[in-house]
């Protein structure tokens, strides 16, 4: 069992253990297929998906601020860029940084090459200036890189509120080994979703269009196309919950019958009750304790946060402990 599970891609060992789980989940960081990248960008521009917008406006109307935080020290830097994508919001910064003649390298770091290679390419013509040192790997992959060769300074991004699609263990993970690779006088600039009205909150993963709900779906057609399974997606409801005590928008996919998928390609059928549910993801919502408790948790600091006038998205600025 344990040699099979070793050949097993990612998808497939991850959706062995999550169907086979008792409650059922998969994980959402499969979500990003090609069509699932497609539909995260239609998501983005959804008029209930408030996140994109407003952190796009914190950068936009705060950049000087922000400029001149980062350029504190007039020291050379590395700007990492955690999960870089298209870029689109770093643009704005990068920008605003080379307007003040920073001594600066941009570092995207992404999973996918084929995004890397694009951005890079795109940079090129709209940035001609700007120094492009790319990195390819899992967040964790590539901090574990950077830990060991040491830079002048570096300044991490961490955009989107991508933190919140992670368990709080997780993200402290993934706090401390950000601070691993922070040098005195390093800093984090992440972004974090506030709480704010569970109506607002709730409407913007289950947004009128059904966009939210198609891209949850995307992972089964995913799982049918690569692993050769037979959901029937239209027997699956979407169902975004969100607890205000805790903060955290849970989806689920639940089953509207009784039925049996089988995923062939893992010698295996999977059972459902009817009403029985998939968890799909976490999208965590935060207030300043919170986000306290978990820097302290993580051996980073918080210096400040700049939020929009209505305080909905704040991005925060971290150091490590020491310095
Ligand atoms: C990428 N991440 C921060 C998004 C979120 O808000 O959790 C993913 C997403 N899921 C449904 N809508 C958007």
């Amino acid at each position: 069992m344990e040699k099979t599970q070793n050949m097993l891609s990612d998808l497939a060992s991850d959706v062995l253990q999550g169907l086979t789980a008792k409650p059922k989940r998969l994980s959402s960081r499969f979500f990003y297929d090609r069509q699932g990248d497609r539909l995260f960008q239609q998501i983005m521009e959804l008029p209930e998906y408030y996140l994109t917008r407003l952190e796009f406006e914190i950068l936009l109307t705060r950049k000087s601020d922000i400029g001149q935080l980062f350029l504190n020290s007039h020291q050379a830097f590395d700007l990492v860029d955690l999960g870089a994508g298209d870029a689109k919001k770093t643009k704005v910064l990068l920008r605003e940084l080379l307007d003040r003649d920073a001594a600066m390298r941009y570092v995207p770091v992404d999973i996918s090459t084929n995004s890397i290679t694009a951005l890079v390419e795109n940079l090129k013509v709209e940035f001609p200036r700007l120094e492009v040192a790319p990195q390819i790997g899992t967040y964790h992959q590539v901090l574990d890189r950077l830990k060991t060769s040491p830079a002048a300074r570096r300044i991490f991004l961490l955009l989107g509120s991508n933190i919140g699609n992670l368990t709080h263990d997780h993200a402290i993970q993934l706090l401390s080994s950000i601070k691993d690779a922070m040098g005195v006088g390093d800093l984090l600039f992440a972004g974090f979703d506030q709480k704010k009205d569970p109506e607002m909150i709730l409407a913007a993963y289950n947004d009128s269009q059904g966009i939210t709900e198609q891209f949850n779906k995307n992972l089964l057609l995913r799982i049918n196309r690569e692993l050769g399974a037979t959901f029937d997606l239209d027997t699956f409801k979407h169902w975004p919950t969100y607890d205000p005590e805790t903060g955290t928008v849970k989806s689920f996919l639940v089953s509207q019958k009784q039925q049996v998928v089988s995923i062939p390609s893992l010698k295996v059928e999977i059972p459902f009750r009817k009403w029985e549910s998939i968890h799909m993801e976490i999208s965590q919502k935060y207030d300043p304790p919170l986000i306290k408790r978990l820097a302290e948790a993580s051996g980073l600091i918080v210096k400040t946060a700049i939020g929009d006038p209505k305080g909905w998205f704040k991005n925060y600025i971290f150091s490590k402990e020491d310095s």
